[in-house]
């Protein structure tokens, strides 16, 4: 099934495309009657085969190390409220919650929350909502951090505001996706189709933009926010490795709708598994781009920064023009959930912050430091 040229990049319009492989999926699709809007973890990565945790930790294990360096290094502390969005296994969330230290409070979020309950134990709210559910509305945050998460919702743009607006004054997001820089470039022509067959089948079947990670740098300062930056991690495919065994799983769920798009088949696939597998295979896959933005410490006489999408709870918490909560505001609704520590309606721990840092440096040259300097004023 090779040789029928390059799949359309994920983000391209279904409908306008002329791809046999793709004409042939839609149709596919409508016949067997997939509900329109179908999302993670409805039919694909729901866990029903028994493998999604150990798929889901080989990814945490491929990128958690990455993934703390960074985070270290854009000066997480103690005593931070920080958010975990679309937490998966909850390895990053319990990471956040050793750095936060006794003083700070994490809380995870996922519409799926089965992994994360034994976080509990360790003083972690966990919180079963979709984050395109209006209702969900859990205050505000020093750090939110969402990891191969937004890239697999359709409504990328409308995510990413409303992570935004859940920020604190000079609060940080930090959004972990996917870019394919890896494997276009494959010596392997089987894995190089078959990859770029998986690619089409997600975005065809969940609305997954496998290079949304190439946009987030620009997606965070449309959102409103300042002081972007980001930084690369490929983790290698190879003997062993996590990356390798995250494929192999993944494949083995992704196989019928892989097949389906006619770009690659099961003969295909079985090699692409024999490839993975092999003792002397080493190759790149997918880099992990994270990217970073600020919510601007002051906006003007009290109103939204220019991007701010502000909840019904945001405005009733809409701050004065220095930063401070205007008089009359709710409580939030992490108070009321009982998560414990510092609430939103307490003065954030940094409200407004100089930082001695130059994030965007990070972005081309990331700093060795685990933490970067964070001063409050
Ligand atoms: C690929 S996993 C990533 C897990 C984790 N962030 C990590 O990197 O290890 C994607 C996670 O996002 C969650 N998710 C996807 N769409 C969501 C939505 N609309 N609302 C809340 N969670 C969502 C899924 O349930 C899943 O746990």
């Amino acid at each position: 099934m090779r040789g029928r040229g390059d799949a359309p990049r994920p983000g391209s319009p279904a409908t306008t495309t002329t791809h046999e492989g793709t004409r042939t999926l839609q149709s596919d699709l409508t016949t067997r009657g997939t509900p329109v809007g179908e999302r993670y973890g409805d039919r694909l990565f729901n866990g029903a085969g028994g493998e999604e945790l150990a798929r889901l930790t080989a990814l945490a294990q491929a990128f958690d190390p990455a993934t703390r360096h960074r985070l270290g290094a854009l000066g997480i502390r103690p005593g931070w409220r920080c958010l975990d969005v679309g937490a998966g296994p909850g390895s990053i969330t319990g990471w956040l919650a050793e750095r936060t230290g006794d003083g700070g409070e994490v809380l995870a979020v996922d519409r799926d929350t089965r992994f994360l309950e034994p976080l509990r134990q360790q003083g972690v709210g966990v919180l079963r909502a979709d984050l395109l559910d209006p209702a969900t509305d859990p205050g505000l945050f020093d750090l939110i951090h969402a990891r191969f998460v937004v890239m697999h919702i359709r409504e990328r743009g409308q995510v990413l505001r409303r992570l935004a607006s859940w920020l604190r004054p000079g609060g940080l997001l930090v959004v972990g996706d996917n870019a394919d820089l890896g494997t276009p470039g494959s010596p392997h022509e089987r894995y190089r189709t078959t990859m770029a067959a998986l690619w089409l089948a997600l975005e065809q079947a969940i609305g997954t933009d496998v290079d949304h990670g190439r946009r987030l740098p620009a997606a965070l300062a449309a959102a409103g926010l300042v002081d972007i930056g980001a930084a690369v991690d490929i983790p290698p495919i190879g003997p062993g490795t996590p990356m390798s065994r995250f494929w192999r799983l993944t494949l083995a769920q992704a196989r019928p709708l892989v097949v389906a798009t006619g770009l690659a088949d099961h003969a295909d696939v079985d090699a692409v598994e024999a490839y993975l597998e092999a003792p002397d295979t080493w190759d790149l896959s997918l880099g992990l781009v994270t990217a970073w933005g600020r919510r601007p410490a002051r906006s003007r006489a009290g109103a939204p920064a220019a991007g701010d999408c502000w909840s019904t709870a945001d405005a009733a918490r809409q701050t004065t023009g220095d930063g401070r909560e205007a008089p009359g505001g709710e409580s939030p609704p992490g108070a009321s959930r009982g998560l414990g520590g510092p609430s939103a309606r307490q003065e954030a721990p940094h409200s407004a912050i100089a930082c001695t840092l130059p994030l965007t440096c990070c972005a081309t040259q990331p700093s060795p430091e685990p933490d970067g300097e964070l001063v409050r004023t």
